[in-house]
């Protein structure tokens, strides 16, 4: 049994005539890392609403751990948004200006009974500050004083506090500068190692999923049209639409692009561990 099994998920939105999800199906084993790619639109961000129980879907299920969280109880799905957390595109959207990091981060530890004493709560968020980078210094300061790749640590720690298995990252980097994306993207990767934490990773940037996942998933109106181990779905796409994303940005790693040019040479890049 996988950790998240997803099957079948189809979402029309309202006053919508096509399927922003048609019949979408994946697992999600435990520590593992699945990149969901494809274009403005595709349906992943709903994907990943669909699979964290904040939207229900039209059809299909969605099990965490063999547990049924389309249609279940409110008590069911109040456990499943703890296991499986949600980090957002943009940290100055997500983070509510008025609170301070203390309570940003202890929020989860509070809301599902986990820390009450306020005393261990403080000291289990220093803990979370420390190893997303931060620290005990940060507790009392807002939003407001933090730079983009710092409210995007916040926010990890805010997630990661309640001990998820799952950790849903929506475009976790794209609103950030890019001499601090990679920083974050090295904390997820060693947060995922050091947690024991399954990532569900949504990006436009196909290197960027290239690096941090084992799997890859790609959308296409809705739909997953191909997916399999990251090496699988980039050096030998099976679907033409997945080449054309691959085609459509430069992957910026000399092997990559070597053993591409063998692999449409028809050659088997030997030796190449991309
Ligand atoms: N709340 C909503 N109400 C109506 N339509 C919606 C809603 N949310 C998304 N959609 C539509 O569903 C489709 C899929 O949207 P979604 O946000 O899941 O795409 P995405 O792949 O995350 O795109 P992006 O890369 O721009 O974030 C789009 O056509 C979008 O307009
Ligand atoms: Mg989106």
């Amino acid at each position: 049994m996988s950790l998240v099994e997803v099957q079948s998920l189809s979402k029309r939105f309202a006053g919508r005539d096509r399927l922003a999800v048609d019949d979408v199906s994946f697992t999600l084993e435990r520590g593992s890392a699945l990149g969901l790619v494809g274009e403005s639109g595709s349906g992943k961000s709903t994907t990943a609403r669909l699979v964290a129980g904040l939207i229900a879907p039209d059809a299909g299920s969605v099990t965490l751990d063999g547990q049924e969280i389309v249609g279940a109880s409110r008590g069911t799905l109040r456990s499943a948004r703890r296991t499986m957390q949600f980090v957002f595109q943009d940290p100055f959207a997500s983070l509510n200006p008025r609170m301070r990091v203390r309570d940003l981060v202890g929020e989860g530890l509070l809301v599902h009974g986990i820390e009450r004493d306020a005393r261990r709560r403080t000291d289990r968020v220093v803990g979370t500050l420390e190893s997303v980078g931060l620290d005990a210094s940060h507790l009392d300061r807002y939003p407001r004083s933090f730079s983009g790749g710092q409210r995007q640590r916040i926010a990890i720690a805010r997630a990661i506090a309640v001990r998820p298995s799952v950790l849903i990252c929506d475009e976790p980097v794209s609103s950030l500068d890019v001499s601090v994306q990679a920083q974050v993207l090295n904390l997820l990767a060693e947060l995922r190692e050091s947690l024991d934490l399954a990532l569900l990773f949504i990006a436009h940037d196909l290197a960027v999923v290239r690096y941090l996942c084992d799997r890859v998933a790609v959308m296409n109106s809705g739909r997953i049209v191909e997916q399999g181990p990251r090496d699988d779905v980039y050096l030998r796409p099976a679907h033409p639409y997945t080449r054309s994303l691959l085609e459509a940005v430069p992957i910026p790693d000399p092997a990559l692009e070597r053993s591409r040019r063998e692999a449409r040479a028809g050659q088997t890049p030997e030796g190449v561990t991309p």
